[in-house]
């Protein structure tokens, strides 16, 4: 698709937030006969690319799903080496999150990630807080149910203090209590390499996203296939269970 393909997109109608469980860097690695970590690296470009996608556009919130609560079950090498990945990707990318004003928002149980990846995100997330252009929600070590277990925690906390009454629970008042707190829900989900799931990704806030699976492994993703996803969203008729007109 040519670079021309990106003005087709009506910005009247973008979504607001996009989120990408971004699979397949294994598969691609095995295609092109090199070990499964020169797919994460591969990955870390495209995920480069999704957020420069992101800023041209303005959509202004991106949820890229790098390191769920599954994956520790990998085998410990690569495992070290997706977390060195990313706290290289962190450090290179510092200086062109504060350059294009992107602000880092780390979601999932940082407190569980090695102390050096930890110190690393706390580092970018300090550094960008300021930033208002495009927030980046990176998920390490995230899971959709240890979301909600954490903010029942939270709430059941508040609860026994006497600081929340169950009587004024709302879906608003669960909202406030996830690692997304104010930000919009995602409009559309996307999950490169086939597989027809949503592997414990943003459980609460996607109730009402529009799904987009391509075969497309995520290292093969690239800005034409971004704005194929975005064109194809712009088709759905959203009817949040009314009629649509
Ligand atoms: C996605 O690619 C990246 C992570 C989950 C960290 P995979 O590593 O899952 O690649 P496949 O699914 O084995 O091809
Ligand atoms: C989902 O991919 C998690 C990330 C992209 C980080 P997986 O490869 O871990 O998911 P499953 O195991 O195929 O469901
Ligand atoms: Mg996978």
């Amino acid at each position: 698709m040519s670079n021309s393909a990106t003005f087709k997109v009506k910005i009247e109608k973008l979504p607001r937030h996009v989120a990408i469980i971004m699979d397949g860097n294994g598969r691609w690695a095995k295609l092109h006969g090199r070990p499964r970590i020169h797919g994460h690296q591969k990955g870390v470009e495209r995920a480069r690319e999704a957020c420069e996608v992101a800023l041209e556009l303005g959509i202004t919130v991106l949820s890229l799903y790098a390191f769920s609560t599954e994956n520790w079950s990998r085998p410990p090498g690569e495992v070290e080496f997706l977390m060195a990945l990313l706290e290289e990707y962190l450090t290179k990318e510092l200086p062109i999150m504060m350059d294009k004003e992107i602000r880092l928002h780390p979601i999932g149980r940082l407190k569980d990630l090695p102390v050096t990846t930890q110190k690393k995100v706390k580092e970018a997330m300090e550094a960008t807080k300021g930033n208002a252009r495009l927030t980046l929600n990176l998920a390490l070590n995230y899971g959709g149910r240890a979301e909600l277990v954490d903010a029942f925690k939270d709430m059941a906390k508040l609860l026994k203090e006497g600081k929340l009454s169950p009587h004024d629970i709302e879906e608003a008042t669960v909202n406030r209590f996830l690692y997304t707190k104010a930000q919009p829900f995602p409009d559309l989900l996307i999950r490169t390499s086939g597989e027809l799931r949503i592997s414990n990704f943003l459980l609460w806030q996607t109730a009402y996203t529009e799904l987009y699976f391509t075969s497309t492994l995520w290292p093969d993703f690239d800005r034409s296939e971004f704005i194929k996803a975005l064109l194809e969203y712009q088709k759905r008729e959203r009817r949040f269970g009314g009629l649509g007109y």
